[in-house]
């Protein structure tokens, strides 16, 4: 038996993009699973996938396990359908990770439809695509934005999802329809489906070996590509920190839980070991009433720390030796004031802790950057 078949083969939608490509190279040098990666390439370049290859061809050896690219859009179910036929006479996919959706939560109001057709529709139709080839693991990639402005800080899983924009439903959403196909069985027949969401606090950095990062396409909107496109003179514009009259922070901007994407990555892998481990044994499902949960399961991901605009603006100058020039403006639309994670619950069940800190983060945000100062494209 080849090596390869004894890896569980894992479907990871959105798997170009920045956090699926780090997800995709996480699952390699775990040793344990073999990606197959799905994208439609809206954001994302396939140059992802071969660079993932690389670095685990570096790190492990020339019979480093491999990813495979498959072209696909959750919009045409039939390309779906194609990828899961292909794989199952080769013993089939066994889980999937589906990070593949449309992510900016301004253009969201604009392109209400789109968002619900993509993040909604897109991940109903992959669920009926794993359940028609008994494919039964899922984990979801949601987002801390679920959450709205939470009135506990550290944000426990517990807090009520009241996300404030259409980006923020479409994650909730999903969540609610996993729970709801989770619970649906019947004492004798249980549903088969099992799920993990993943919430998202805010992912920064990229592979220390400066092969792998975030590539946006356009000027960035978040703020950590920002600075580092500010640095090496690719974007030119002004820099503009919104708001600093927040109450709670430091210096009044605003705070988030920001975490290295290397330990984002890290948490898919741990929640799909969960998933794997034998229903005899201790698993992070056990304590699901099947009547009430079924087999789902919502974790946060973040490190549990909060850093304000400033904070990160200096963390980055640092990192660069960039002397950042910016003006105070008014406040962002549909920004909240702290978004900081408490990650006990991912800590005690899946054994995930965030181990890199702001300072590594920066500088491994930073080699990526100046390595790759036009983007996977120019220099591919
Ligand atoms: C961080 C902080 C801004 C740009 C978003 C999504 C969220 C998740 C991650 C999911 C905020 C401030 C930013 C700038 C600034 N995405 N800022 N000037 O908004 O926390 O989270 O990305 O897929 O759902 O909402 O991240 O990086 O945009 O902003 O002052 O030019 O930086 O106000 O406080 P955010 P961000």
């Amino acid at each position: 038996m080849s090596r390869d078949a004894e890896l569980k083969r894992i479907l990871v939608t959105g798997g170009l993009g920045y956090i699926g490509s780090h997800v995709v190279l996480s699952l390699l040098l775990s040793g344990r699973y073999l990606p197959v990666v799905i994208d439609n390439c809206h954001n994302a370049f396939p140059e992802a996938v071969k660079r993932c290859n690389e670095i685990a061809r570096d790190e492990m050896g020339a019979d480093a396990p491999q990813a495979t690219f498959h072209r696909a859009d959750l919009r045409e179910p039939e390309t779906i359908e194609a990828v899961f036929a292909e794989y199952k006479a080769a013993g089939g996919i066994w889980g999937v990770v589906h990070l593949a959706a449309l992510k900016a939560v301004g253009e969201s109001s604009e392109l209400p439809t789109q968002y619900y057709k993509v993040n909604v529709a897109g991940s109903i139709s992959l669920l009926e695509a794993m359940a028609k080839n008994d494919c039964n693991n899922f984990v979801f990639s949601s987002s801390a934005t679920v959450y709205g402005t939470p009135a506990v800080i550290p944000i426990p899983e517990t807090s009520p999802l009241q996300p404030e924009s259409v980006y923020g439903r479409t994650k909730a959403m999903v969540e609610w329809i996993l729970q709801d196909i989770c619970r649906s069985g019947t004492d004798e027949r249980p549903s088969p489906l099992k799920a993990v969401s993943v919430r998202y606090f805010n992912p920064a950095g990229a592979h220390p070996s400066g092969k792998l990062g975030e590539e946006p396409r356009g000027k960035p909107g978040n703020l950590l590509p920002l600075l580092a496109q500010m640095a090496v003179g690719r974007e030119k514009s002004e820099l503009k920190v919104f708001g600093n009259d927040y109450p709670g922070s430091p210096d009044g901007t605003c705070v988030r839980d920001y975490l290295h994407i290397m330990d984002l990555a890290e948490g898919h892998v741990l929640s799909l070991d969960a998933m794997a481990v034998a229903e005899s044994e201790k698993n992070i499902f056990s304590k699901c009433d099947p009547k009430k949960d079924g087999f789902y399961r919502a974790f946060n991901l973040g490190r549990g720390a909060g850093q304000s605009v400033l904070t990160m603006i200096a963390a980055m100058r640092k990192a660069s030796g960039f002397e950042y020039k910016y003006e105070i403006v008014g406040r962002r639309t549909g920004d909240v004031p702290d978004l900081t994670a408490n990650p006990a619950l991912a800590e005690a069940e899946l054994g995930f802790l965030a181990k890199r800190d702001l300072e590594e983060m920066c500088r491994d945000l930073w080699n990526f950057q100046t390595k790759n100062p036009n983007g996977y494209e120019q220099t591919a």
